[in-house]
C-alpha cells in the first residue's frame, strides 16, 4: 500500500475554480480576470529576471503623470497588463500608475462589467540593482449605467473591491490575491509554468517584528509621527525596539510584514501632506489583503478602504500591516496638514 506523503497540489486555476463554485450565481468573468492575472505575473517575471542581460534595463527619456522618470520595465509591464485585459470582454475600463487617463476597451471589443486599476511595476527605482520589484492589482464591479467604463466606476473607496491582489518579483515569484474570502499565496515553479497554492488563508501575526519606513522625511514629520516612530522604535520606554526593514519595493516591504508580521509606514510630511503612495493602485488593494489576512489599513485618519476617491492618481499616507501596530496610530493624533 502506497502511503502518500506529497501535499495535494493545487494550482491557481484549480483555487479559483474551487473559489468560484461557493458562488452558485457567478459567471465565471472575475475568475478570467484572475486566471489573466496570473498570465500577466508570469509574463511580467520574464522580462524582470531577463533584464539584466536585454536592453530593458534603464530610464526612458519619458515622464509619467506621477512626474517619475518611466523606467523600460514600467512601461513594458503597463503593456503587458493593458494587452492582457483590453480585448478578453471582462472589463469595461481600466487605469494604470503609468497612465493619465482611463483606459478604455478599443472600439470593437465587447466591454464587460468590471474596471482593474493597477500598477504594472512597482519599486520602479529597484530594477537596475535587482532587489525584487512586484505588480499591485484592485478590481471592481462596474457601477454606471451603460457598456463603458466611466471615472465613477474607477473612482469607488476601496471598501467595493470584489478583488485585489499582488505579484511580487522576488527570490520566487508569488501571487498574493484575495476575493473577500481569505488572503491566499501562490509560488510559481518555473519547471512547469504554474502558480502553486503554497500560503492557504494568509494570517498576519499579530505580534510585529517588522517596521518599514524612510527616515529620511523625518525632519519634515509632524511631532505626533515623530512620537510614533520613537514608540515603534522602542525609544520612548513604552516597548521592545521593532526590527527596521525597508527595501523601497512597497509590495516586498509589504509582504515581508505580511507573513512575519509588521507594519509599514508612508507618513503624511510637511513637504507632502498627503505623502506618496497612490490610494487606488496601491494602498487600497494592499489594504484589502491586509483586512482580509487580519491585519489594518490606514491613512492616519480613518481606514484607508473608507476613503471616498476624488481623483485617479491620488496619493494618500499609509500605515499598513499588523492590526495593533496600526490601530496604534490613532493614539498619536495627527493635526489636519
Ligand atoms: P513605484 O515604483 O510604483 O512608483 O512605487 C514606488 C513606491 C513604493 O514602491 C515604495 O514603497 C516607495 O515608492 C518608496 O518611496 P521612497 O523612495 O520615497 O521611500
Ligand atoms: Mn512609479
Ligand atoms: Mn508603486
Ligand atoms: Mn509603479
Amino acid at each position: 500500500m502506497v502511503k502518500h506523503t506529497a501535499t495535494s497540489v493545487v494550482t491557481i486555476e484549480r483555487f479559483i475554480i474551487e473559489q468560484e463554485r461557493m458562488f452558485p450565481d457567478a459567471t465565471g468573468e472575475l475568475s478570467g480576470i484572475l486566471y489573466d492575472m496570473a498570465l500577466v505575473g508570469k509574463m511580467i517575471a520574464n522580462k524582470v529576471r531577463s533584464a539584466g542581460l536585454a536592453d530593458i534595463l534603464g530610464a526612458t527619456s519619458d515622464t509619467n503623470v506621477q512626474g517619475e522618470v518611466q523606467q523600460k520595465l514600467d512601461v513594458i509591464a503597463n503593456e503587458i497588463v493593458v494587452k492582457a485585459f483590453d480585448h478578453g470582454g471582462r472589463l469595461c475600463a481600466m487605469a494604470s500608475e503609468e497612465e493619465e487617463d482611463i483606459i478604455h476597451i478599443p472600439e470593437g471589443f465587447r466591454p464587460g462589467k468590471y474596471v482593474l486599476l493597477f500598477d504594472p511595476l512597482d519599486g520602479s527605482s529597484n530594477i537596475d540593482v535587482n532587489v525584487p520589484v512586484g505588480t499591485i492589482f484592485s478590481v471592481f464591479r462596474k457601477i454606471t449605467r451603460g457598456s463603458h467604463g466611466e471615472m465613477e466606476d474607477l473612482l469607488q473607496p476601496g471598501r467595493r473591491q470584489v478583488a485585489a491582489g499582488y505579484i511580487l518579483y522576488g527570490s520566487s515569484t508569488m501571487m498574493v490575491y484575495t476575493t473577500g474570502q481569505g488572503a491566499h499565496g501562490f509560488t510559481l515553479d518555473p519547471s512547469i509554468g504554474e502558480f502553486l497554492l503554497s500560503h492557504p488563508n494568509i494570517r498576519i501575526p499579530a505580534q510585529a517584528r517588522y517596521l518599514s519606513v524612510n527616515d529620511a522625511y523625518e525632519q519634515d514629520w509632524p511631532e505626533p509621527t515623530r512620537a510614533l516612530m520613537r514608540r515603534y522604535r522602542g525609544l520612548d520606554g513604552e516597548r521592545k525596539a521593532l526590527n527596521v526593514r525597508y527595501v523601497g519595493s512597497l509590495v516586498a516591504d509589504f509582504h515581508r510584514n505580511l507573513l512575519g508580521g509588521g507594519v509599514f509606514c508612508y507618513p503624511a510630511n510637511n513637504k507632502s501632506p498627503n505623502g506618496k503612495l497612490r490610494l487606488l493602485y496601491e494602498a487600497n488593494p494592499l489594504a484589502f489583503i491586509a483586512e482580509q489576512a487580519g491585519g489594518a489599513a490606514c491613512d492616519g485618519y480613518g481606514s484607508i478602504l473608507d476613503v471616498q476617491p476624488t481623483e485617479l492618481h491620488q496619493r494618500t499616507p499609509l500605515y499598513l500591516g499588523s492590526k495593533d501596530e496600526v490601530d496604534l496610530v490613532s493614539e498619536f493624533p495627527l493635526p489636519k496638514f
